[in-house]
């Protein structure tokens, strides 16, 4: 069933836009102009959300959000705007509109594809399901022409599906090519996707880059499962973690560490911690992990992981603490999208001095990045910026020493070190711990309770007898000083 909407807003030619754009997105329309009609539409009918400008005659929009939040304190309110002069005087701010109940503020000019994002934020993986047209069988192939920067690919040997196809699914023809064989709400059809891997020889599959966010949700939903049960190995499970990790990544790399992409980020985080809380065989495959993909996204996974991983060794004080260490490993090189594109795609090896000098402000670019996001703490913050400072003092960007120095950004700057070894130089997880270990000058990097630590994670967990119950003493989480 088609989920309901209500456009409330006194320009009626956005209205009758909007109405035709969220039609397409198979969402169920109704329009009013005035805010008495708006009470009626709500009396009579339920919604999935409203759209009220705030700017509406006739009950304006704070009676509207008034009778609602008397009426239907559940109901769903985006607020729209149509500038920014009172959003920036302070007439109209987000926390005022969230006390008299509306859930979001959108400030025009914005594009009406902004409408589906909203929405699909709100969503849950039922409601999107439930948004599905319903179709019997699988549609007809059809070519399509579009540029490649707007599709997204994904192994065809890592693509799970519900029994209906939750968006589009293509294979590539050709540069800015593609074939869609699978339309949203059709019945997933393995064959069809066998026929194109057996016959057709097809590795990848691609999906529109606006549906990244239902690939996560999906996968997400998919990766709890795996995680929490017993019986599926470890390798199973990280493979999963790793594929909706690295399209999350991309995700809140593109579009911004808006609200409901932090919202992912943290049921990411979450199964990551599960997967290393409960997989019995985990130290086997962190032992093992031979896929050695450069990307920065999958770099930023294997950093999560092996924190993670490392961290599960101490006593810690809360989850709320394991989350925000989980968060500040997947941005820990957020900053890195403010540095020079050329520099991206090179190793750390391939700088020159002036390149490597540029470099060394990305943990401050990084803070930069989530600085005025409210829904990152300080912590993470903190953490960010100190995830290349050394306990002997040779680090960046401000050579701060042992315990000034947060045992969670030294975790990470070991790891960040482990990651790098491995992938650049295509060895076992234990050959680059090696490497680690046999160097003095890399060892004294890090606190070596830290480095003890680190060590075990390749241990059976059975074999070992203690865990750390206390903390080093440069371990709080809450730093006394503002970054500014
Ligand atoms: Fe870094
Ligand atoms: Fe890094």
């Amino acid at each position: 069933m088609a989920l309901k909407i209500l456009l409330v807003d006194p320009d009626e030619q956005w209205l009758s836009d909007a109405k035709s754009y969220l039609k397409t997105q198979l969402y169920e329309v109704s329009t009013v102009t005035n805010g008495k009609d708006a009470q009626l539409q709500l009396y009579n009918d339920k919604f999935f959300a409203v759209f009220l400008n705030y700017d509406v005659q006739n009950h304006s929009g704070p009676q509207v959000l008034k009778f609602v939040r008397t009426n239907y304190p559940s109901q769903r309110v985006i607020i729209v705007l149509n500038d920014n002069k009172r959003h920036e005087s302070g007439e109209v701010t987000e926390e005022n509109l969230q006390r008299l109940g509306a859930q979001e503020l959108m400030i025009r000019p914005f594009e009406l594809t902004q409408l589906k994002d909203v929405l699909e934020g709100h969503q849950s993986l039922g409601d999107l399901m439930s948004n599905l047209p319903k179709k019997e069988g699988v549609s007809e192939e059809t070519e399509v022409q579009m540029t490649d920067e707007n599709f997204t690919s994904i192994k065809i040997d890592e693509f799970y599906s519900a029994n209906s196809v939750l968006f589009d699914i293509y294979i590539k023809l050709n540069a800015n090519k593609y074939l869609k064989i699978l339309h949203a709400g059709d019945a997933f059809s393995k064959e069809r996707i066998d026929k194109y891997k057996n016959e057709k020889k097809v590795e990848h599959l691609y999906f529109h880059n606006s549906d990244r966010r239902k690939f996560v949700q999906y996968n997400n939903f998919l990766a709890k499962k795996l995680v929490e049960n017993q019986n599926v190995p470890a390798q199973n499970k990280v493979g999963i973690l790793k594929n909706v990790s690295e399209k999350y990544l991309e995700e809140a790399f593109t579009v911004g560490l808006k609200p409901q992409v932090l919202d992912q980020g943290k049921e990411v985080c979450e199964n990551v911690f599960q997967l290393v809380e409960n997989s019995k065989d985990l130290h086997k495959l962190l032992k093992s992990f031979n896929d050695f993909d450069p990307s920065a996204y999958s770099h930023a996974f294997l950093v999560t992981l092996y924190s993670t991983a490392i961290i599960k060794q101490y006593e810690w004080q809360s989850k709320a603490t394991i989350e925000s260490a989980a968060m500040a490993c997947m941005f820990h090189d957020i900053g890195k999208i403010l540095l020079p594109k050329e520099m991206a795609l090179k190793a750390r090896s391939e700088l020159t001095p002036e390149e490597f000098e540029i470099y060394k402000t990305h943990p401050e670019l990084g803070v930069k990045v989530v600085e005025t996001n409210r829904l990152i703490n300080n912590s993470v913050k903190q953490i960010i910026l100190q995830h290349h400072e050394a306990f002997d003092g040779s680090g960046f960007p401000h050579g701060k020493k042992g315990s000034k120095i947060l045992t969670l950004a030294n975790i990470i700057g070991l790891v960040d070190e482990f990651v790098h070894l491995m992938v650049e130089q295509k060895i076992a997880p234990t050959d680059a711990l090696k490497k680690i270990l046999v160097n003095k000058q890399m060892v004294a990097r890090y606190n070596s309770n830290i480095v003890e630590n680190f060590i075990k994670v390749f241990v059976d967990p059975d074999k070992i007898q203690t865990k750390d119950t206390v903390l080093p003493s440069n371990s709080r989480m809450v730093p006394t000083k503002k970054i500014v």
